[in-house]
């Protein structure tokens, strides 16, 4: 799976020198701010956010940006774990961080924050947050899906002391004093080392405050007409410039929308203000975008765009009007980013989630490796992470984050691994296990590699990059690859191998609901088995005899072994009702009501817990209840199936019945760990381990993560 043709001319414009200013750029990507919430409680810079940022460092990338930098900390700060920037008693560990970016021939910069109306710090002491003037009171559509336990870590920071937000409108003082704090701290990051800062004026924080004509009502030379709304971003780059220096690079991120903000910043606003900010002396813009916080699912259009490349008509636009360099953000694919430079629409590309998932994009993209970089599979749990007060984590990688104490060493002795499940935790075991020096069988009942992920990436196919990423690896590093086996005692005996290491996943128990066993009912196996016919026996009582036929056609031409195909001849015809009823409102039930509503099902799914989807990361749970929705889906909480008859389902709700009719009904509970195979494995006497859902449903992120700590620990 090596890329073939010549990456430096694949990537000619991705991978060629630029320059922000006098500052001289290796490459064209630029590590995206991301808030990782990885300093010292106190603001500090410590060992972990070192050795996390150190690691996209050696990843190639041309400059990272440290992500919000608080200028006046800890007033104006919206996270505890936040790095300060508000004092000399940070420079320890600024200066040790800049260094060990620097090391790597990356350049350093650090974006400078004040958080405005959302410095919930401010709250939790009992201060008033500074605004350019009060806002309406926030509208509140995000709790409602949160669990109780997210709802107490998402307002942490304001439960202290029951404290309740309160405001302060700056005044001229105010306003000096943000302009004093700004330009400090863009010298002090000088003094540390940084090659630049990046003036946060966007996300709501309290640059962008001004600048919104949503937000800023005042009547001053601050408020009103567009220029008025600059000044402050325009006083903040002078200061910074005579500060520090008219040679340190200074720049500004901006939003060129404000979603779902009636009378918020438009695009021809950005331009303005990116011209207003390049007269000023800004050295280049970052065009970023925000949308209303009040609904959660805004979120994914901003800042973090869940579609491909959806800023990038803003970054052309402002382009158009500057001289300075552009940076372009928001889930831009390298073969995107080429055509973007190559175009002149943008200078710079910035990357967030993809170098959280694989900080050595770069590098792998210079060496030609492109189809060994870990795909993120933009599942927002990095980010959902940063909303209940925890640090950053990804996924797909678990080494972010952890980068100061996951280390891979090889093994003291090689030894022969059986890792049984060819799903993302046995891929994960295998990969890490034969970094490590370990002679690794893996052995998989099915004729592919996957596991139940091939299923769910025909509904969500972000997941498929990611297995066909894992089993790449795997099959690079040369694990003996034992497809269509079936592992039992005889076989382990056969084989005997030094460490047996189960990965073979969740079981999915029968539902004990009266009715359950009737044709039009299909439990996860059966629907699995129906989409991809892997196991016609299984729904042969399910369907008439040209369905049978056409599935068998479809298996015949390969169809049904391609998520790809799969997902677009679902929308031409499926096996299933009209009216379709899911039981169980966790991710498998909703990713199923989205897949089917799409396809034009009316979809009903009943959960009988309080939430849905809580395994979902919160923002990714936001955005698929706020998809169902749009797509008419009804979902019931509280609610328990008494029974399913042939036509409705019978459900009991505060202990009142009520029918629903279906024509199709599909279990998607009841899916626990399975240790029979370990069990048994240690029973004959194997040194065994275990890994993924087969412990306890996790899903991908558990997957990944506990396959990762099993494979270091062999
Ligand atoms: C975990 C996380 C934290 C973020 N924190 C910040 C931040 O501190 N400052 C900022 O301007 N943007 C922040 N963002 C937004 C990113 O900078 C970026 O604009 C967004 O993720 C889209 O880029 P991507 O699609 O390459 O990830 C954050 C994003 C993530 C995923």
């Amino acid at each position: 799976m090596w890329q073939i043709g010549n990456p430096l001319s694949m990537y000619k414009n991705l991978l060629s020198s630029g320059k922000i200013g006098q500052l001289a750029l290796r490459n064209r990507i630029i590590m995206t701010p991301m808030g990782s919430n990885l300093s010292e409680a106190n603001g500090h810079c410590g060992e972990r956010i070192q050795a996390y940022y150190e690691a996209r460092a050696e990843g190639g990338a041309a400059m990272l940006i440290v992500g919000v930098a608080a200028i006046a900390w800890p007033s104006g700060a919206c996270n505890p774990n936040q790095v300060a920037i508000s004092s000399d008693e940070f420079l320890p560990g600024l200066c040790e961080l800049a260094s060990r970016i620097k090391r790597h021939g990356c350049r350093a910069a650090i974006q400078l924050q004040h958080a405005g109306k959302v410095a919930v710090c401010d709250i939790a002491a009992g201060r008033p947050m500074l605004v350019p003037s009060i806002p309406d009171r926030p509208r509140d559509e995000m709790s409602a899906a949160l669990t109780s336990a997210e709802m107490s870590a998402f307002v942490k920071s304001y439960q202290k002391k029951g404290a309740k937000a309160a405001y302060k409108v700056a005044d001229r003082d105010d306003i000096r004093e943000l302009i004093e704090h700004f330009s400090e701290a863009a010298e002090r990051a000088r003094r540390a080392g940084f090659d630049g800062v990046e003036l946060h004026a966007g996300h709501g924080y309290i640059l962008s405050e001004f600048l919104s004509p949503s937000i800023n009502r005042r009547d001053d030379e601050y408020g009103g007409c567009l220029e008025n709304r600059a000044r402050l971003l325009v006083e903040v780059i002078k200061a910074v410039k005579i500060r520090a220096g008219s040679d340190f690079p200074v720049w500004c991120r901006i939003d060129a929308l404000e979603y779902r903000i009636d009378g918020g910043i438009c695009l021809a606003d950005a331009v303005t203000t990116a011209a207003l900010a390049e007269t000023a002396g800004a050295d280049a813009i970052h065009v970023s975008a925000y949308a209303n916080p009040a609904s959660g699912a805004a979120f994914t259009e901003a800042p973090l765009v869940h579609r491909s490349g959806g800023y990038l008509p803003f970054a052309a636009a402002i382009k158009a009007r500057l001289r300075i360099p552009v940076i372009a953000v928001g889930r831009i694919e390298p073969e995107v980013a080429e055509q973007v430079l190559a175009r002149g629409d943008a200078d710079f590309i910035a990357m967030g989630r993809k170098l959280l998932a694989d900080p050595q994009l770069p590098n792998k993209l210079i060496r030609g490796q492109q189809a060994s970089i870990r795909p993120c599979i933009y599942c927002y749990t990095c980010v959902s992470r940063i909303f209940v007060n925890e640090h950053v984590h990804c996924a797909v990688n678990a080494r972010t984050g952890y980068e100061h104490e996951i280390v891979l060493l090889p093994a003291l002795q090689s030894r022969h691994v059986l890792v049984v499940g060819g799903g993302p935790a046995g891929m994960e075991a295998a990969r890490v296990a034969a970094l490590r020096g370990h002679q690794v069988t893996l052995a998989e009942q099915r004729a592919d590699l996957g596991g139940t992920v091939f299923f769910s990436s025909i509904v969500y196919p972000e997941n498929g990059k990611l297995t066909g990423y894992l089993a790449a690896q795997v099959k690079k590093l040369g694990v003996d690859i034992r497809l269509s086996t079936a592992v039992d005692g005889g076989y382990l005996r056969a084989l005997a191998p030094d460490v047996v290491l189960v990965a073979t996943g969740a079981r999915r128990d029968a539902l004990a609901i009266p009715g359950a066993e009737q044709p039009h009912v299909f439990n996860g196996d059966q629907l699995r088995a129906l989409m991809t016919g892997s196991d016609s026996a299984a729904v042969s009582d399910k369907l008439c005899g040209w369905q049978v036929a056409l599935l068998s056609v479809a298996g015949l031409l390969g169809i049904t072994k391609n998520a790809h195909w799969l997902r677009r001849l679902s929308y031409l015809w499926m096996p299933l009702g009209k009216r379709v009823s899911i039981i169980g409102g966790g991710l498998v039930g909703l990713e199923l009501a989205e897949f089917l509503a799409q396809r034009g099902r009316d979809v009903t799914v009943v959960e009988a817990g309080e939430k849905f989807g809580t395994e979902l990361a919160i923002v990714r749970r936001w955005r698929m209840l706020e998809d169902l929705k749009q797509l008419g889906a009804v979902l019931i909480n509280r609610t328990d199936v008494s029974y399913i008859k042939a036509q409705s389902l019978v459900l009991t709700c505060d202990g009142v019945e009520v029918e629903v009719v279906a024509d199709t009904v599909i279990l998607a509970d009841g899916a626990t760990g399975d240790l029979s195979l370990a069990d048994l494995s240690q029973s004959l006497g194997y040194e065994t381990h275990i890994a993924g859902d087969c412990d306890g449903v996790g899903y991908i992120e558990g997957a990944i993560h506990s396959a990762h700590a099993v494979a270091r620990s062999l």
